[in-house]
């Protein structure tokens, strides 16, 4: 197990390997029941550039140890800027109004739902913890030093067994200018890679000693400074995000299933827009979705990918986008329907948009399509459809805030939301909360039709839809 985690922590978080080095040990030493009593089993603390693979270190440390990415337990610091919020983390001490209501968001039954039958080990991350009211920060303390928290009620949860991860930007301003002029068009001056690691760790330390009192800092076992990726760590991550894509298309899709060529024009194009220094590999994603995702999906609803072919991905001659051909016969189109659901679709993939529209309305459903958050809001004052069919990534707006808005418009709507990236821990259980279901991108046109047909059923009790 221990090798195994090495090798796969370090696949899987790309040109980070000092972070790994350093962090892995720590688990090691629990497994191997040698490490010391009363305190966690590590306490790490993420600095570095946004985008660089903090947070995808504590994900794919959940894979390994839990079997899934999401299996951990996440605080967002954001939320307990204030020091009454802090009653939401530990709950309200008894006496106070409600205090019976308000379950603490760290509990030793969250702690235990963060562990599997497999492994006693719950990973606990606090995100972005330089926006922390002081008082959590004073808890804090106590849980890196004797792995123990107060909760409101006077109870304590135990973090013996828990490895804990800080993240935060402390110093992201000052090393975005450190690395500035490293970046493309000087490249004749450009600097040794390790000088530049050693600087920004510096920078990352001065300000996390600026901010955080010496006796916190002494209980953190290792800062670790994520560095801005090389652009043969992009190229590999870009190779993952496209295996995973191939993965999903030849599990999701059943018998729809293709495969997916992507020749090296096409990889030079998507590196070359997808490197950001700003961003990191979040560009990089971005860039993959909109110039891969997005058109593979439209060809995939628009049934030009016929189950079995192969969609050859290439740069364009005029490089400015790529070209998806799918070898291969399409199949027949869907027959006609019978009964007529109302339909928002929002998204500002235009080809998708029309693509969606024909094929839904061939169906005998009635469509409406908005680009924008606004224009979508203005729809659903107008039509209350049935459905509303949302893109997780709006140019105004984010699809779950939108579909909230639609939601608090037009109660009846039901919500589905479109992605091709993976939501975050409070997005799926804001999902789950609200009832929106899910369709990753790119899907078959059955999966919609399957999942609108669900949806408005249980909207409007209309059968046979
Ligand atoms: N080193 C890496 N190896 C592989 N993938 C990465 C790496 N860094 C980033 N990515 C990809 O980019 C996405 C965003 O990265 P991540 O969430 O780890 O950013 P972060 O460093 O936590 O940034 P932030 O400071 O904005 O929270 C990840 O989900 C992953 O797909
Ligand atoms: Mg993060």
């Amino acid at each position: 197990m221990p090798e195994e985690l090495v090798s796969v922590l370090s696949r899987k978080v790309v040109g980070q390997p000092h972070a790994l080095r350093l962090i892995a040990p720590y688990i090691q030493m629990y497994q191997a029941g040698l490490a010391p009593p009363g305190r966690p089993i590590g306490v790490f603390l993420l600095l570095g550039p946004t985008g660089t693979g903090k947070t995808r270190t504590v994900e794919v440390l959940a894979e390994v140890l839990h079997g899934s990415h999401n299996h951990y337990l996440k605080v967002d610091c954001g939320e307990y800027q204030m020091e009454h919020e802090i009653a939401k983390l530990i709950g309200a001490p008894p006496g106070y109004l409600g205090h019976r209501e308000t379950t603490p968001a760290l509990s030793a039954k969250r702690l235990e739902e963060a562990t599997t039958s497999n492994c006693d080990i719950s990973l606990v991350l606090f995100d972005e913890i330089e926006k922390a009211a002081p008082s959590l920060t004073r808890l804090l303390l106590g849980v890196l030093d004797k792995a123990l928290l107060k909760l409101g009620d006077n109870t304590s949860v135990g973090f013996e067994h828990s490895v804990i991860f800080l993240t935060s930007n402390l110093g992201a301003a000052d090393m975005m200018k450190e690395m500035r002029p490293t970046f493309g068009f000087d490249a004749g001056s450009e600097p040794d890679p390790e000088q530049l690691a050693g600087k920004l760790e510096a920078i990352a330390l001065g300000a996390v000693r600026r901010r955080f009192s010496p006796e916190f800092i002494n209980r953190i076992d290792a800062v670790v400074t994520y560095q801005p990726l090389a652009q043969e760590s992009l190229a590999k991550i870009l190779d993952q995000q496209i295996d995973d894509l191939r993965n999903h298309v030849a599990t999701r899709l059943g018998d729809h299933r293709f495969s997916i060529e992507v020749d090296d024009s096409a990889r030079e194009f998507l590196l070359n827009r997808g490197t950001s220094l700003e961003y990191g590999a979040r560009e990089l994603k971005r860039t993959i979705h909109r110039s891969l995702m997005q058109p593979l999906a439209t060809l995939v609803v628009e049934r030009r990918v016929p189950a079995g072919s192969t969609v050859v991905v290439t740069a364009e001659s005029s490089g400015e986008k790529l070209a998806l051909t799918a070898t291969g016969r399409a199949p027949e189109p869907v027959p006609a329907p019978v009964v007529h659901p109302e339909i928002l679709i929002v998204d500002d993939n235009t080809d998708l948009l029309r693509f969606l529209k024909t094929i839904l309305e061939a169906k005998g459903w009635r469509i409406v399509t908005a680009e924008s958050a606004a224009s979508a809001r203005a729809a659903v004052l107008e039509r209350a459809p049935d459905v509303a069919l949302v893109d997780y990534g709006l140019p105004d707006n984010n699809g779950l805030e939108l579909s909230s808005r639609l939601r608090s418009m037009v109660r009846s709507t039901q919500v589905i939301i479109m992605t091709g990236g993976q939501l975050t821990n409070d997005e799926q259980e804001l999902c789950r909360r609200y009832g929106y279901l899910l369709l990753q991108k790119p899907f078959m046109i059955e999966d919609l039709t399957d999942l609108i047909r669900n949806r408005v059923k249980v909207a409007t009790g209309a059968a046979g839809v």
